[in-house]
């Protein structure tokens, strides 16, 4: 699973192999500028989820219900739901378990396929007091495979786990019957989802030490137009297959 925020970069990705998208509310951050994902709202999260599904047609799209969107009346929570829903999402992810089980439970008998998302769970950083790893001691590592085991109970059809400790996060896994979607929590998840931004490289000024690079986008990115800019300057773009006289 990778996260996908636009309609180019959802064409590209749906003519790869990769099997899911997410519109994640980590947008606010990485498209945004936002210091936290607490500033996505539904309005910003269906705008990225429709422009994601124009781009692809294919692939299985989950997007965030944004901070606080699904914490008022159910009528508010299922406004959001299906604001998701209709500009394209196949299913909605919801951060923690706490509080969450009856609306999730509500969701799916309804035909809305909803993932979990525990750990460092980020809408919840104020709390944490920044984006730190979750469930270090055995307390908190028993009190997340309990939540697990209940979004599993209460219809998730999968979970992200996010940064919280490999031995833990196999725990989890070994104890769920659903799959689970590791970020920063090592390699015994069923599978894993990366921010598109970090996969590409386009930020060298924050490299999550567990993200890895696949090419070095934000210096491809100013090569190129530095590369344009020179050609305008010196006269070499465009050329004479390039405009009509
Ligand atoms: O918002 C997001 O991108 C996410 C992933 C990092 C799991 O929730």
């Amino acid at each position: 699973m990778a996260t996908c925020y636009d309609a180019a970069t959802a064409k590209i990705l749906n003519d790869t192999s990769v099997d899911a998208l997410l519109v994640g509310d980590s947008c606010a951050m990485v498209v945004h500028g936002y210091d936290s994902t607490v500033h996505a709202t539904v309005e910003m999260m269906a705008s990225h989820t429709a422009a994601v599904r124009r781009g692809s047609a294919d692939k299985v799209i989950i997007s965030d219900l944004p901070f606080l969107s699904y914490r008022g009346s159910e009528d508010v929570s299922t406004q959001a739901v299906s604001t998701l829903m209709r500009a394209g999402s196949n299913g909605v992810k919801i951060e923690r378990c706490k509080g969450n089980t009856e609306l999730i439970t509500r969701l799916v008998d309804a035909g809305v396929p909803v993932m979990g998302h525990l750990g460092m769970t980020p809408q919840s950083v104020n709390e944490f007091g920044g984006f730190k790893m979750q469930a270090k001691d055995e307390r908190a590592a028993q009190t997340l495979l309990e939540e697990a085991l209940e979004l599993e109970e209460a219809g998730c059809f999968s979970i992200v786990l996010e940064c919280i400790p490999s031995s833990v996060a196999e725990r989890v896994t070994d104890a769920l019957e659903i799959p689970t979607i590791g970020i920063g929590s090592g390699p015994s998840t069923s599978g894993q989802v990366l921010v598109i931004n970090d996969i590409l490289g386009l930020d060298s000024t924050f490299q999550p030490s567990f993200a890895r690079r696949y090419m070095d986008g934000d210096q491809m990115v100013a090569r190129a137009v530095e590369g344009y800019c020179e050609d305008v300057r010196e006269g070499e773009y465009p050329n004479e297959g390039e405009f009509r006289p």
